[in-house]
Formats: structure tokens, C-alpha cells, sequence
């Protein structure tokens, strides 16, 4: 298992992961490949996004790939917060393809993304998930998170929100 960055040689894996994520909106939204003409301006866009722009804090984006190259996992890491990541989206973002959850995917990429975050000198991490979401509950406090208050959205969810103390 390995990290790798979004690039052209990675197009029809992640094509398939969208075709089989679905109608639903893509987890991390940095992966959605819907409005781009073409995967090369997915590319030019996300690269832009990830330096920062007046919406987007700077961020890096992973995939996870198993041994048979296919893309198991993806994962976007926003290297600041601001008054939205602080409260609803944390540092972390991430998501296993429909059909490789429950393999321990998700506490990997949670684990490899720690790693990138302490490389950026980013020893406090914020990760969020819904309140009904059971499965990234048990993945984050598998990584060491540490529950703090949760955050109620304007529209009605709510956000379970924990710390991860990534400096030791
Ligand atoms: C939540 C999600 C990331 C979990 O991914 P995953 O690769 O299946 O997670 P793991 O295999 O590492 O599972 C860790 C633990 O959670 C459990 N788990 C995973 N999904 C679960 C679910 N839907 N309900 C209950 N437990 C679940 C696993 O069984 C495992 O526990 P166990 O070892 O005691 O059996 C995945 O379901 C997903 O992509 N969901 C949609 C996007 C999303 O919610 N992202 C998180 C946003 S914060």
C-alpha cells in the first residue's frame, strides 16, 4: 500500500472510484471530478485549490493505492483551519471506495495522512465526522483522537469533532 499524489496516470482509476461512489456528493469534495471538461483541468483546478485561494485554505490530496494499483482510499489534508474547518470540516478529510470498506483502509490513510501532517509541522489535528457516522467515529479515535464538543450546522447535523495530538 502506498500514497500517491493526483496525476494523469491515475484518470481512469479515479474515474471508476467516482463511478462507483455514485450520485451522492464525493468525500473529499477536492476528488469531485464533476464540472471538469477534462481530467487534465481537474488537475490544473485541484492544483490551484491546493495552493490556496480566497475559499480554499492550502491543502494536499492522497489516494491510497493497493497492490494491484487500483484506488482504495483518498484522502485530502487542509493544512490550516478556518472558522468552517475549525467547526465542520477538520484538517482531514477522507474516504474508502464503496467496495473496500471495512478492510481498515480508512484508519490507514487516517494514520499516513498524521504522518504528512507532522512533516507540515501540523501538531494539533482536527478530524470531524457526522454523528450517526459510527464507522469514521471508530477510525478516528483508533488514531488517537480525543473528543471535544460537537458543532451544530445551520442544517440540523451534527459534527463530532476530535483532536489528535500528533507531536509525540
Ligand atoms: C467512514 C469510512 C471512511 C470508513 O472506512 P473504512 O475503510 O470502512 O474504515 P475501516 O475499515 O478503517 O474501519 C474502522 C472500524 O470502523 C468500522 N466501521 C466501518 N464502517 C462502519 C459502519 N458503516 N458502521 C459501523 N462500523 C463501521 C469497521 O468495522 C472497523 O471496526 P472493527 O475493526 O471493529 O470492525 C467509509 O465508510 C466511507 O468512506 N464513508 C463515506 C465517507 C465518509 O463518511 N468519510 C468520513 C468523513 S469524516
Amino acid at each position: 500500500m502506498r500514497l500517491a499524489r493526483p496525476a494523469l496516470k491515475w484518470k481512469e482509476e479515479h474515474e471508476n472510484y467516482v463511478r462507483e461512489w455514485g450520485p451522492a456528493r464525493l468525500v473529499p469534495s477536492s476528488f469531485d471530478l464533476a464540472g471538469h471538461e477534462t481530467y487534465e483541468e481537474y488537475l490544473k483546478a485541484l492544483a490551484i485549490r491546493e495552493g490556496g485561494t480566497d475559499r480554499w485554505l492550502p491543502s494536499t490530496n492522497y489516494f491510497l493505492i493497493d497492490d494491484n494499483e487500483r484506488i482504495v482510499a483518498m484522502v485530502d489534508i487542509r493544512h490550516d483551519l478556518n472558522e468552517f474547518l475549525r467547526n465542520v470540516g477538520g484538517h482531514i478529510g477522507y474516504s474508502t471506495r464503496p467496495s473496500e470498506r471495512k478492510k481498515g483502509y480508512a484508519t490507514l490513510i487516517l494514520a499516513e495522512a498524521l504522518k504528512k501532517c507532522k512533516e507540515l509541522g501540523i501538531d494539533r489535528v482536527l478530524v470531524t465526522c457526522d454523528e450517526d457516522n459510527i464507522g469514521s467515529a471508530k477510525v478516528v479515535i483508533r488514531n488517537g483522537g480525543i473528543e471535544d464538543e460537537s458543532f451544530a450546522d445551520t442544517d440540523g447535523t451534527v459534527k463530532r469533532r476530535f483532536w489528535i495530538d500528533n507531536k509525540s
